[in-house]
């Protein structure tokens, strides 16, 4: 059951990542008792500070991240029970004797190791826990991205890691996969016969995927100026909602199987060549401009800026995918930061009936739509046509939509956290909801073709303005195959 005991070891406990996401996560699956409450969650950090400290600063984060009604006394004093901290110079082997005694003397449980660091630490920390005694056979690790910054690298990490670890114990985190609605696409598509028949060439017309950020650079220029959007956010969330949206229905549930249909998708993504550069691909970078009503700055006037920088901070991309699903069906993906909202989901388009008999005028209106709806408001709507009521319109139609909130449902009051659901799926040993090492290396080799050009080009994106929905040039790439942007109609 997931209510064995574990030791969940976090390394870089003190960071962002541990105090913004983890440590609230782990708390509310304490609370609703998903995990089992004698088990222990070791903070790791370099900072000199005490037992005492690190469970006040996890106090001060959770009355930060988590709702005060979700607050109760009884949970905080059963979670902080749990919390323990081990001070470690990460590369210093002799420092990991002491978190391999604390954990010895608790054989019996499910070790897992959390590396919130930079991936640089991946290596490092795998030898010295090897070294130090503390890995077993049912021990697993769990890395965060980004996982390298091109295919090399993702391989060398790769390999460092799985030197201690073979792949089954390894999980590697797209937080995407975590999220509600990423979980209902397959619901949706592998539970409904009327999606399920329909998800093809034959009947959709094309896809629209749209990641869009109201937030900036948020202070993190060094880290972002080399990575990029492409990096950031396409390599991985957006690729995965891809493989999510297209794969074909695997057998059965069971991670490899899931993950065999995701790899094929990539493995089927048309290379972007020649042409294709100036006809797929749209690189764009903000400029200074209004965020819900307040002015902010471009990017290369953000804090830290390097005046040389051809970082790109959006990115819109016409993916075609060449099996016999999805042949002649466009994929046009689109993510930014600093757009006009904050806004991520999937359209699907269908086609035309291949006759039309109303009013010519209508036949524009004349599409079924599917949005699912992954932020805010996660949800699923599907337009479909009726006729405008009345006795004086005649057989009008009238685009109308059939809607299913989840924010609004009563089955669940509250959605959780992506991470709780990674969190509780590591628990449990299911690998479903995180990526294996060849999705990454896909991954990493359709996106390095792009890299290696921009970089060979050596060009500026084009502008647009914060606030915007990005440059021109994503509107036109859209709109020369007679198509648009789903918020834009
Ligand atoms: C992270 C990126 O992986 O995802 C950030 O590094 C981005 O740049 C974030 O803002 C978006 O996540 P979410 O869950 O807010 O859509």
């Amino acid at each position: 059951s997931h209510n064995t005991l574990s030791d969940i070891v976090i390394f870089g406990a003190m960071g962002d990542l541990a105090q913004r996401k983890l440590i609230p996560a782990l708390y509310q699956l304490a609370r609703e008792d998903l995990i089992n409450k004698s088990s222990r969650i070791l903070g790791v950090a370099r900072q000199d500070i005490d037992k005492e400290t690190f469970i006040s600063d996890c106090t001060k984060s959770l009355h930060r991240f988590i709702k005060k009604d979700e607050l109760d006394k009884e949970s905080l004093a059963a979670f902080m029970s749990m919390l323990d901290y081990c001070k470690i110079n990460f590369t210093e082997a002799e420092n990991y004797k002491n978190l391999q005694s604390t954990l010895t003397t608790q054989d019996d449980r499910t070790r897992i190791f959390y590396y919130a660091t930079p991936a640089s630490m991946f290596g490092p920390i795998s030898q010295n826990l090897s070294e130090a005694g503390c890995l077993n056979e049912q021990c697993r690790m769990v890395m965060e991205k980004p996982i390298g910054h091109d295919l090399i690298s993702a391989n060398a990490i790769n390999d460092q890691v799985s030197e201690f670890f073979s792949e089954s114990q390894i999980y590697r985190i797209d937080h995407y996969l975590g999220k509600e609605t990423v979980q209902n696409l397959m619901a949706l598509r592998f539970a409904n016969p009327l999606f399920g028949t329909q998800w093809n060439q034959n009947h959709i017309s094309h896809v629209e995927i749209t990641v869009a950020e109201q937030v900036g650079i948020e202070g993190r220029w060094g880290y972002f100026d080399q990575a990029g959007q492409m990096r950031d956010m396409v390599q991985n969330h957006l690729l995965q909602l891809l493989c999510l949206t297209a794969m074909n229905p695997p057998d059965d549930l069971s991670a490899d199987l899931i993950r065999n249909e995701k790899v094929k998708v990539l493995k089927a993504m048309r290379p972007i060549t020649g042409d294709m550069h100036n006809t797929h691909v749209v690189r764009g970078r903000y400029t200074k401009g209004m965020i819900d009503n307040t002015q902010v700055p471009g990017y290369m006037e953000e804090e830290g800026a390097n005046p040389k920088s051809n970082t790109e901070t959006f990115v819109a991309l016409k993916v075609e995918i060449d099996n016999w699903r999805w042949a002649g069906v466009p994929f046009y993906l689109r993510t930014g930061k600093r757009l006009a909202g904050k806004l991520s989901q999937i359209t699907i388009h269908f086609k035309q009936q291949p006759h039309f008999i109303f009013n010519e005028s209508q036949r524009n209106l004349a599409q079924n739509k599917l949005t699912i709806r992954l932020q805010p408001e996660e949800g699923i709507s599907l337009q479909v046509l009726n006729k405008d009521q009345g006795l004086s319109n005649g057989m009008r139609l009238r685009s109308e939509s059939l809607n299913l909130s989840f924010s609004q449902s009563t089955t669940q009051d509250r959605i959780p956290d992506a991470y709780e659901r990674l969190l509780l799926e590591l628990i449990k040993g299911n690998q479903n909801l995180f990526v294996r090492r060849d999705e990454i290396e896909h991954a990493w080799k359709w996106c390095d073709q792009l890299l290696d050009h921009w970089k060979m080009e050596n060009k500026a994106p084009q502008p647009y303005a914060a606030g915007s929905w990005g440059p021109k040039a994503a509107d036109l790439l859209i709109m020369k195959d007679g198509n648009c942007w789903h918020e834009d109609q």
